[in-house]
């Protein structure tokens, strides 16, 4: 884990392995690149042309031993035009850094964010390091674990204009915590089905109880059954892995404050069950846990920023297995609610644990339930990979999470929750069926949930196009949308 603070030297007598500094398209040099060219006489724009630098972001150039410079290294990376970076192109300026100190094996650099707007800069170079530096080698054997290159960063210090100066110990604490909170998700999710079961998520929830103060009661199976979680459990009944219902709770708030709660979708693998999955990419069904994994990216982060909030974690987890004991089309169950569902298809299975857990939430009175769920594959034919599906009962929390969701381009894209659609989820032998037809898959699907989430505000986050790459040298889980949301909280109120 990297160590991220703040430092306040001039540029050009900033002692570190490496200074990082910004310069725009063109060449053009501001605060600070412009302080290490006058003390460098010049030398830094000289070596720009003679590299032909572009100054695009992604662009990094390192150069060494810069004449009244104390940092030996100068790497240069491009900010593009503008004079502040967008969050996308601050990420890219952060990983590009990362890469390049890596390359150089050095450990401590002193990284100057552009600028104007620094301290939000700042914030999406954390997110954009911690990226670059993340490696998943936990599954690998004992000489390919040996051999993995570790990041040799170690040190990040931010230098920043006066300015910015008030604002970015909490910016930075944010950031940091963020960045735990997605290495966390990431890491959960690509554990492969085997390691992270049910069982193991309620394990590393109670750590959380030790490491970061969080209240963590966990429930097996037969506190669940007392719950009258019938609907989540018919989910289980072909599994022989035991399931867990987990609940985190960081009360930073006034007591009786009306938390806020988020759910998410723990299914540590869907077979699809009775309903089977082609054999083809069943694999990424290991990510079918990724809603829950940003749960605990949050929980981790709010327990480490410390906000004066109440928030509450719910982590419905379990396996979707086929077997002689499975549930099959056509069975009939009865949810927390009282409400019954006729299982039409046993791969619609996020529904039918989410919809306990959103009856399971009404205890707490909440100001606002967010659940966040890979639910299903129509969400990505919708919004492919860039945006998250969002629907949501109230304007005003679809707006603050739409916001958070642009502000650190971990982005949500709003779709309809309309009573018109609900129709298609009626059955003959239920109070409802758990699937529709094809036709706006994503939606009834919310649909569904919204039939349990009547009690308080509520938003639901389709990440099943954004929670994991699924192929290529990225092939991983993203951490998505663990940035959004942390964003979220820390601007509650
Ligand atoms: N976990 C899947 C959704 C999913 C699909 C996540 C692709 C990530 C990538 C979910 O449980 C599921 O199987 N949904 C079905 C619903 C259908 C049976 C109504 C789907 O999307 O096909
Ligand atoms: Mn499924
Ligand atoms: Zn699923």
């Amino acid at each position: 884990m990297i160590d991220f603070s703040l430092r306040t030297e001039h540029p050009a007598n900033t002692k570190a392995d490496a200074v990082a500094v910004p310069v725009h398209e063109g060449q053009k040099l501001s605060w600070p690149a412009q302080e290490i060219d006058k003390a460098s006489k010049g030398a830094l724009a000289a070596a720009l042309k003679a590299a032909s630098f572009s100054g695009r972001p992604g662009a990094v150039l390192p150069l060494f031993n810069l004449p009244g410079v104390a940092a030996s290294r100068v790497i240069v990376y491009g900010v593009g035009e503008a004079n502040a970076l967008s969050a996308k192109d601050a990420r890219t300026c952060g990983r590009v850094v990362a890469l390049s100190a890596n390359e150089q094996s050095i450990a401590d650099v002193a990284v100057f964010p552009l600028g104007e707007e620094a301290v939000a800069s700042m914030s999406q170079m954390v997110l954009g390091v911690s990226d670059a530096c993340y490696r998943f080698d936990e599954t690998k054997g004992r000489a390919a674990k040996a051999k993995t290159e570790t990041p040799t960063l170690k040190r990040v210090r931010f230098g920043l204009p006066e300015s910015a100066h008030k604002a970015a110990p909490s910016a930075l604490k944010a950031a940091v915590a963020s960045a735990h909170g997605i290495e966390f998700a990431k890491y959960l999710g690509n554990l492969p089905a085997n390691h992270c079961t049910p069982a193991r998520l309620g394990d590393e929830a109670k750590k959380l109880t030790k490491s970061h103060g969080l209240k963590v009661t966990v429930m097996d199976r037969k506190q669940i059954e007392k719950l009258g979680m019938g609907s989540f459990l018919s989910v289980t009944n072909g599994s022989d892995e035991p399931p867990r219902f987990i609940v985190m709770e960081y009360m930073g708030g006034k007591k009786g404050q009306a938390p806020t709660v988020f759910v998410g979708k723990g299914v540590t693998f869907d077979t699809g069950g009775i309903s089977l999955k082609p054999a083809e990419n069943m694999d990424h069904m290991k990510w079918d846990m990724m809603g829950a994994a940003t749960v605990f990216g949050v929980m981790k982060a709010v327990a480490e920023i410390k906000p004066k909030q109440n928030i509450v974690g719910l982590v419905v987890a379990c396996e979707n297995m086929p077997s002689g004991k499975a549930t099959k089309p056509g069975d009939v169950f009865t949810s927390m609610s009282g409400q019954t569902i006729e299982v039409l298809n046993t791969d619609a299975e996020g529904r039918l644990i989410l919809c306990d857990a959103l009856t399971y939430a009404e205890r707490y009175k909440p100001r606002a339930v967010i659940d966040i769920a890979t639910l299903t594959g129509a969400c990505v034919v919708a919004l492919g990979s860039v945006n998250a599906g969002l629907f949501a009962t109230n304007d005003q929390l679809a707006d603050a999470i739409l916001a958070s969701g642009k502000k650190t381009n971990d982005r949500f894209w709003r779709m309809p929750l309309e009573e018109d659609y609900q129709e298609a989820l009626n059955s003959n032998f239920a109070d409802m069926a758990n699937v529709a037809g094809r036709e706006g898959g994503a939606i009834t699907a919310a649909c569904f949930l919204w039939r349990f989430a009547k009690k308080y505000d509520w938003a639901h986050l389709d990440i099943a196009g954004v929670a994991y790459k699924g192929a290529g040298k990225e092939k991983g889980a993203t951490g998505r949308p663990v940035a959004a949301l942390v964003d979220y909280v820390v601007g509650i109120e």
